[in-house]
């Protein structure tokens, strides 16, 4: 069974686009939010990202969900799973079905902004698990956690952020995105988390600035989506792409460098917005996390850390905690 409910429809998404991306443009230095990234394409980049000899963080935690999907299901012994940031669904196959074995099961809530992406991966796993009500959400993560489909009466929840997406928010917002999910969520429920562990700072920045340029091409993505949706004429091969390690703040800085003194015209905010040549704009930041850091995070949103499982490498990791 298949549903999808749209909580973002595209005039919503217009707007926050433009509130984003007009306060980004006047900001200094110049940012954009990472979730404007995915659009069809950006998703599909993202895709390629993560099959790339460079990128280790899906391989490893898809390692890690292999030998410990099923302990995953005994310990949340959950009747639902929700995932935000759920992109293809990929890794969460292996739960899915850890889940389905241990044999309560019933309901999949897949979340994500990129709409036409969601619908066709969650439609994808519908098809597989005839057995499962699978109901999508179109939804920003971080507004719309109260929009949920509402549990029946006791429904046990395990709540999925995987693929490190947390680490795409600043500590601030991060602390506050944990309450949130914490909100949302009753005694007995669980959250599993995915986070890309501290590691050499060669190995981090190659995975950030692959050798055939397709983060590179991620990254100028963001550029195309706000000619396509707000009228801009950004040039996008006018700006470098770069990945910098921040060793104070642990985490890994992407950012879009003007080429030359350039003027941007975005029609559709009446706004022209001036880069000066070596200008950087921010475009991402993912932290990466310590067992302890992560476990006093969890603390301090009102959950206990259960258990902490790495890949054999010691690259990833994947945090069960339960609710306080
Ligand atoms: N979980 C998948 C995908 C990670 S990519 C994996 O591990 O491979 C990050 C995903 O989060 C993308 O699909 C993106 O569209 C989604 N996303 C990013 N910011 C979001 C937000 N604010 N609200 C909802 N989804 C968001
Ligand atoms: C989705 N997110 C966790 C990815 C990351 O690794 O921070 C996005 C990404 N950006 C560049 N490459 C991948």
């Amino acid at each position: 069974m298949f549903r999808i409910d749209r909580n973002l429809t595209a005039d919503d998404l217009d707007k926050a686009l433009r509130a984003d991306v007009a306060e980004g443009l006047s900001a200094r230095p110049k940012r954009l939010p990472p979730k404007w990234f995915y659009d069809e394409r950006g998703s599909a980049l993202f895709e390629e990202i993560t099959a790339l000899p460079e990128y280790y963080p899906t391989r490893a935690e898809r390692a890690i969900l292999e030998l410990r999907a099923d302990a995953v299901a005994e310990s949340a012994d959950a009747e639902a799973l929700i995932e935000l940031g759920s992109g293809s669904g990929i890794k969460t196959r292996l739960l899915l079905e850890a889940m389905g074995d241990h044999g309560r099961l019933n309901r999949f809530v897949p979340v994500d902004v990129s709409g036409d992406f969601l619908a066709s991966s969650a439609r994808r796993v519908a098809d597989d698990h005839p057995g499962l009500d699978v109901h999508a959400v179109v939804g920003d993560f971080e507004e719309h956690l109260g929009l949920l489909p509402v549990a029946s009466a006791g429904e046990r929840r395990l709540l999925a952020v995987l693929g490190s997406t947390i680490g795409n928010q600043e500590p601030g917002p991060r602390a506050a995105f944990l309450r949130d999910v914490r909100g949302v969520l009753g005694h007995g429920d669980s959250l599993l988390l995915g986070v890309d562990l501290v590691k050499d700072a060669a190995r981090l920045v190659a995975a950030y600035d692959d050798a055939q340029g397709i983060t590179a091409a991620f990254n100028r993505n963001v550029l195309n989506v706000i000619n396509h949706k707000l009228g801009a004429d950004f040039d996008p091969a006018a700006f470098d792409h770069l990945a910098r390690w921040n060793a104070e703040r642990e985490w890994i800085e992407m950012r879009l460098r003007s080429r030359t003194d350039q003027r941007v015209r975005i029609a559709g905010l009446g706004l022209e917005v001036d880069f000066a040549a070596g200008e950087e704009m921010l475009t991402e930041i993912s932290a990466k996390f310590r067992r302890e850091g992560l476990a006093a995070e969890l603390d301090a949103a009102g959950f206990d850390l259960v258990h902490w499982w790495t890949d054999p490498d010691g690259d990833f990791a994947l945090a069960l905690a339960s609710v306080r």
